[in-house]
């Protein structure tokens, strides 16, 4: 017993005498009222995994107080005052000692930026190890005010975007207005739910620039990439009667990583290869024309392989709504309907429907979702209803295949794409419609068909005439055609 504890308390001796990093480290991710950190100074994080500073993006020199990777500090995270810039090195973050909120004060003493958290006599600020700046009562630990409920750029593993039904508290990604300048960009990045079933939106401005396709159960319908990488950063989606949220974790010993928006209104997951001291792109979005939102227009249908269509075609039974602008690459009016739908909405509709295969599912926001009835149950109802338009699944199953839930479109059927891993939509069709697919690619092919087989035909016989007379040549006059090879 004794020989243990002695080696222990070597140990421990050896430990403190050996790592005086670690704990300088630890003595540093926290202050509280009376301390401050000056521009120079900085608060890392107890693992050293993020720093807490003053720094000058891009080609700015204006000083900003933000979180960065330690590994990486291009990679910041956060900004606190990204709207009211120091022009100097006088700032200074302190925990104001009358009402413990934190305040940024420049060198004449004026505040810049400050957390307005509620009036609290004993705070403690800590930068924990997950990137996140935390003020909280000393005595209770409630947390005052946090930096992760006030995203800048970055979703980090353990953030959240979307919304908290009771309180109202929303939190979105805002792009920086471009690499110098941190003040809110051109871009949101927006967990929509109106639907309950949610997907992630990106706005620029008032128009949606791009969208990641609904939640199916497993991954965003349109990022198939994310089933590449949930095994190191698990998503989690709630959707609730207290809140609709999409966030990520990342299991232990998993690389560092970040979702960014960058200015330009990409967002990106970058993981940190640590061997070669850089961030890999494991998802960009948009990612290829077809991302862009509504490419195509209402039904229509964009496949990012048919260079050859200009990426646009029409869903079956639609037509260009106007052909010389669609020639123009003006595709965005979309497509029209060739045969009116015939349904009387009691059992005596003609109408059916056509399957259309592995597709980032359309814009949800007017769509309708009910979780608890089947895929068969769905087709049933979306069949007796005449304003029902489409229909599809709203969960994906375990290894493919059919699917639960029931998402139903009245309106407009608006970014559709093809995509890897997609899901099937099953599209209302009037009866005359159904049979065989009357796009242009098909009636190519019905009139080129027997054109071309002829034309194949007559190719043939002639190659069968040259080789046989060329055969006949070489072996009748072989001096000659030896002459003749450099040459040819
Ligand atoms: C910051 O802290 C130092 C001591 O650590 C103190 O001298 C200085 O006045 C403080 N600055 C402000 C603005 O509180
Ligand atoms: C915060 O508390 C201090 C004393 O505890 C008080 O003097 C001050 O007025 C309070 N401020 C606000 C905004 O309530
Ligand atoms: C329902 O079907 C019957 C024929 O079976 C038809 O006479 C009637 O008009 C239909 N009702 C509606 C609302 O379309
Ligand atoms: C429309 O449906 C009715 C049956 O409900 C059928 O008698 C009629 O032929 C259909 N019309 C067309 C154009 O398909
Ligand atoms: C949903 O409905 C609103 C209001 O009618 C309309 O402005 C919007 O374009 C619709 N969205 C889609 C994706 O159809
Ligand atoms: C048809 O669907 C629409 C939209 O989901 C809904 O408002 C309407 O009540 C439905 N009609 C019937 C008869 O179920």
């Amino acid at each position: 017993m004794m020989a243990v504890n002695c080696t222990l308390q070597i140990l421990l001796l050896l430990f403190i005498l050996l790592s005086p990093v670690a704990i300088t480290a630890g003595a540093t991710d926290t202050f509280s009222k009376g301390q401050n950190v000056t521009d120079g100074e900085t608060l890392v994080s107890a693992g050293g995994t993020f720093t807490l500073g003053f720094f000058s993006p891009g080609a700015s020199a204006k000083r900003y107080l933000g979180i960065w990777f330690s590994v990486s500090s291009d990679a910041v995270c956060w900004v606190a005052n990204c709207e009211h810039p120091l022009d100097d090195t006088s700032g200074v973050l302190v925990v104001a000692s009358d009402t413990g909120d934190f305040l940024l004060l420049g060198g004449s003493g004026e505040v810049a930026w400050s957390s307005n958290s509620p009036n609290t006599s004993s705070v403690e600020a800590q930068l924990q190890e997950s990137g996140n700046l935390v003020l909280h009562d000393q005595r209770s630990k409630t947390i005052l005010w946090q930096s992760f409920d006030h995203p800048s750029n970055t979703l980090l593993p353990g953030m959240k975007m979307g919304k908290n039904l009771w309180t109202g508290d929303e939190w979105y990604l805002t792009s920086w207005r471009s690499p110098d300048d941190p003040s809110p960009g051109g871009y949101r990045r927006v967990l929509e739910y109106t639907t309950r079933l949610p997907e992630v939106v990106l706005w620029q401005r008032d128009a949606k620039a791009y969208r990641t396709g609904p939640w199916n159960g497993r991954w965003f319908n349109g990022v198939p990439e994310a089933s590449t990488y949930a095994h190191d950063f698990p998503l989690h989606v709630t959707a609730s009667t207290s809140e609709v949220t999409y966030g990520y974790t990342a299991r232990p010993g998993a690389p560092l990583t970040r979702v960014v928006v960058s200015d330009a209104g990409v967002v990106r997951r970058l993981v940190w290869d640590a061997s070669t001291s850089t961030w890999k792109t494991f998802f960009q979005g948009p990612r290829d024309v077809c991302d862009a939102y509504g490419k195509c227009g209402a039904f229509g249908l964009c496949d990012a392989s048919a260079a050859s269509s200009a990426f646009c075609g029409c869903l079956q039974g639609f037509s260009p709504a106007s052909p010389p602008a669609w020639y123009m690459r003006e595709t965005s009016d979309g497509c029209r309907r060739n045969v009116p739908l015939n349904c009387s909405g009691n059992g005596t509709a003609t109408d059916g429907f056509v399957l259309v295969r592995g597709v980032k599912l359309p814009d949800t926001q007017n769509a309708s979702v009910d979780t608890s009835i089947s895929t068969e149950e769905c087709r049933a109802r979306c069949s007796a209803n005449c304003s029902c338009l489409a229909y599809a699944s709203a969960e994906i199953r375990e290894g493919g295949g059919g699917g639960s839930g029931c998402i139903i479109w009245t309106g407009d059927v608006v970014d559709l794409r093809y995509v890897d891993r997609g899901q099937d939509l099953y599209l209302r069709l009037a009866e005359s419609e159904l049979a065989m697919p009357k796009s242009s690619k098909f009636a190519i092919v019905t009139v080129l068909a027997p054109v071309a087989s002829v034309i194949g035909i007559i190719l043939v016989l002639l190659f069968v005439i040259i080789c046989w007379r060329r055969k006949h040549k070489i072996s009748l006059h072989s001096s000659k055609f030896s002459y003749d090879s450099p040459v040819s």
